[in-house]
């Protein structure tokens, strides 16, 4: 069931997490918005609530505890609970190890893996007290298989599938009804290859997501069928992509 339900979304300022905000606030979910561009996030809210859905949106920089904590606060404050998180903000600057962009590592580990930590630990005192809640991550299909140019990406979502994997087995051993669900998309069109600050690493991307990539709605769509599961079940993984991608 989605209605009524409150679902905080980290990187919902566009592609994914801006798919993913606007179908769920559409089937009556209370949208928690947060990513660092305040004006993408009010222009979303504002859309979601000229079609009738609720939304508020804050700054987040996930790789701060203190803004990740703020959001888990704005949604208790807004809407007296919190149901879900998706956590969604990344980034992927790709390159050969090779060219040493070793700022782009950091950033990586900081946003993908980092974030992932801040915004669970932001929101699990609430999930335990509750005992109650769903953890809702974007892994990527470079999170199951290595790829040249994908080192520390691919790294960042391996680390996401092995987390999210173990916060459900120990949520079921201490019985806090901890539901995860881990998405591994393919190639979706959004703005992820405006971060990769090598040329030709992008090149050879944008050749593949120009030939292959798909709407960010149907990963939304994955988001949402996850969501609307009954309490007592979990489908934790979803690999999602383009039919005819052989990633
Ligand atoms: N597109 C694909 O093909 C694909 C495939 C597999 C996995 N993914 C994963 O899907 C997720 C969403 O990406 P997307 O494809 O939708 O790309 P996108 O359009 O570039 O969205 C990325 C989102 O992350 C946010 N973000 C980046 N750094 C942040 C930070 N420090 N704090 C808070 N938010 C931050 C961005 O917002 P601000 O810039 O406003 O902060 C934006 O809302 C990522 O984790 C990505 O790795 C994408």
């Amino acid at each position: 069931m989605i209605k009524g339900k409150v679902v905080i979304i980290t990187g919902a300022s566009s592609g994914i997490g801006e798919a993913t905000a606007k179908l769920l606030a559409s089937k009556g979910a209370k949208v928690v918005l947060g990513a660092r561009r305040a004006e993408h996030l009010k222009q979303i809210a504002d859309e979601i609530e000229q079609q009738g859905g609720q939304a508020v949106y804050q700054t987040l920089d996930v790789t701060r505890q203190s803004e990740n904590d703020a959001v888990v606060k704005l949604a208790t404050e807004s809407f007296g609970r919190v149901d879900a998180i998706f956590l969604n903000a990344g980034l992927m600057p790709n390159s050969p190890l090779s060219a040493l962009k070793t700022d782009d590592w950091h950033q990586m580990v900081d946003v993908n893996v980092k974030g992932v930590l801040n915004g669970v630990a932001a929101v699990l005192p609430e999930f335990l007290a509750q005992k109650s809640g769903h953890v809702i991550a974007t892994s990527s299909v470079a999170g199951l298989k290595a790829y040249p140019g994908g080192a520390v990406y691919g790294g960042t979502k391996w680390f996401v599938r092995d987390f999210m994997e173990v916060l459900r087995m120990e949520s079921a051993m201490e019985g806090t009804n901890i539901r995860t669900a881990t998405i591994y998309p393919g190639a979706v069109n959004t703005e992820l290859l405006s971060t990769f600050s090598d040329k030709a690493s992008l090149d050879q991307m944008k050749a593949i997501y120009d030939k292959f990539g798909i709407s960010p709605d149907r990963i939304a769509s994955v988001v949402a069928f996850a969501i609307d599961q009954p309490e007592d079940t979990t489908i934790n993984e979803f690999t999602i992509g383009p039919a005819n991608q052989p990633w």
